[in-house]
């Protein structure tokens, strides 16, 4: 079977991957120092406990278990803590992720899958966000993802390491089955949290800024399934195998919608009331985010199935019942 190194396999998005990988028929090893995953998410593969900041550790698992290719989830991704923390988000996304690339390109591996945000675009209101918008993240976690994007680029040139890179947009739901799901101590996300606040377990959703240039005045955002998602990396494998390049693809819909539509949805999805509280912007926020790019769908062949507001919602709804993991 053929091995395909996973890099925080024991988080939300890598969690759902490495299913993605075992139903496509390769073996995913998952790589995760657990200090935001889950052993209880790493269900579909291997498991290496380690470190990116461990040279030794990585070039060890590179040798054992030599993957055809690697895909890169390891991150911090908090927006607001990249602002406060700036240091810890370069140490820690760009450290690390120069040691992954440079154990796989020493060890031969020349596939690489990389996790990148639209983030790394900033806040280019009324600008359709294609592959070829000029990057100007407004966040730290944005300016550590497209350094990374740089990195990939050298290593390219220099060794022939070539990478799909994919500049997510906002990741939301949960495997349908419920084997897997998302589930961040602590909780910063849009979704959970309101879902939280519909359950009781906190008081209220602070919406995060009510004065944007939006029609109702809060951020717009453009939502995919996390299935959806994962699948595309699938099909970049594939590209990878085939294609032999470097290309970046954005992984969006292509539809935004506001904070206020999403809590008008969760609450019909739920039948539940949500209780609000309006408060002030968040720092790192862009007002809109929306993918403009079909990219993925003409040169992967890349179509969200599961991609709707309510899909998103319910799904994310019956694993937050239901789902959860203890360390
Ligand atoms: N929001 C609130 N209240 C909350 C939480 C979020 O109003 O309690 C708002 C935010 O201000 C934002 C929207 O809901 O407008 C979505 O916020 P999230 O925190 O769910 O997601 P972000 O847009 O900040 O960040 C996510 C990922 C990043 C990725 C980014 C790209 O976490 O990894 O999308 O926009 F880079």
């Amino acid at each position: 079977m053929t091995t395909v190194l996973v890099t925080g396999g024991a988080g939300y998005i890598g969690s759902h991957a490495c299913k993605a990988l075992a139903r496509a028929g390769y073996t995913p090893v998952t790589f995760d120092n657990f200090e935001t995953g889950w052993r209880d998410a790493v269900k579909f593969g291997p498991l290496e406990e380690g470190d990116l900041q461990d040279r030794d550790r990585l070039r060890d698992v590179f040798a054992k278990h030599k993957p055809v290719a690697v895909m890169h989830f390891a991150a911090l991704s908090l927006v607001g803590e990249s602002m406060s923390n700036p240091g810890k988000y370069w140490r820690s996304n760009v450290g690390g992720s120069l040691n992954l690339i440079e154990a796989a390109a020493e060890a031969g591996c020349k596939n690489f899958v990389f996790s990148s945000t639209c983030a790394t675009y900033g806040d280019q209101d009324g600008v359709v966000l294609d592959e070829n918008s000029t990057q100007m993240p407004i966040n730290s976690y944005g300016a550590s993802k497209r350094a990374i994007e740089d990195i990939l680029d050298n290593f390219r040139a220099s060794h022939g390491l070539n990478s799909v890179i994919f500049r997510y947009f906002n990741v939301a739901g949960a495997d349908p089955d419920g084997e897997v799901g998302e589930f961040h101590q602590p909780e910063t996300h849009l979704i959970p949290l309101m879902l939280d606040a519909i359950e009781g377990k906190r008081d209220a959703l602070t919406i995060f800024g009510t004065d944007y240039d939006t029609p109702d005045g809060t951020c717009i955002r453009d939502y995919v399934h996390v299935c959806d998602l994962v699948d595309a990396h699938v099909l970049g494998l594939k590209w990878l195998e085939d294609e032999k390049g470097s290309r970046a693809f954005n992984l969006g819909t292509g539809t935004g919608f506001s904070v206020r539509e999403v809590v008008h949805h969760s609450g019909s999805v739920t039948n539940k009331p949500v209780p609000i509280i309006e408060g002030a912007r968040r720092a790192g926020d862009a007002t809109a985010l929306v993918s403009g790019s079909r990219r993925a769908d003409k040169e992967l062949g890349w179509k969200p199935t599961r991609s709707t507001l309510e899909n998103m919602i319910a799904d994310a709804w019956r694993w937050h019942q239901n789902g959860h993991y203890d360390r």
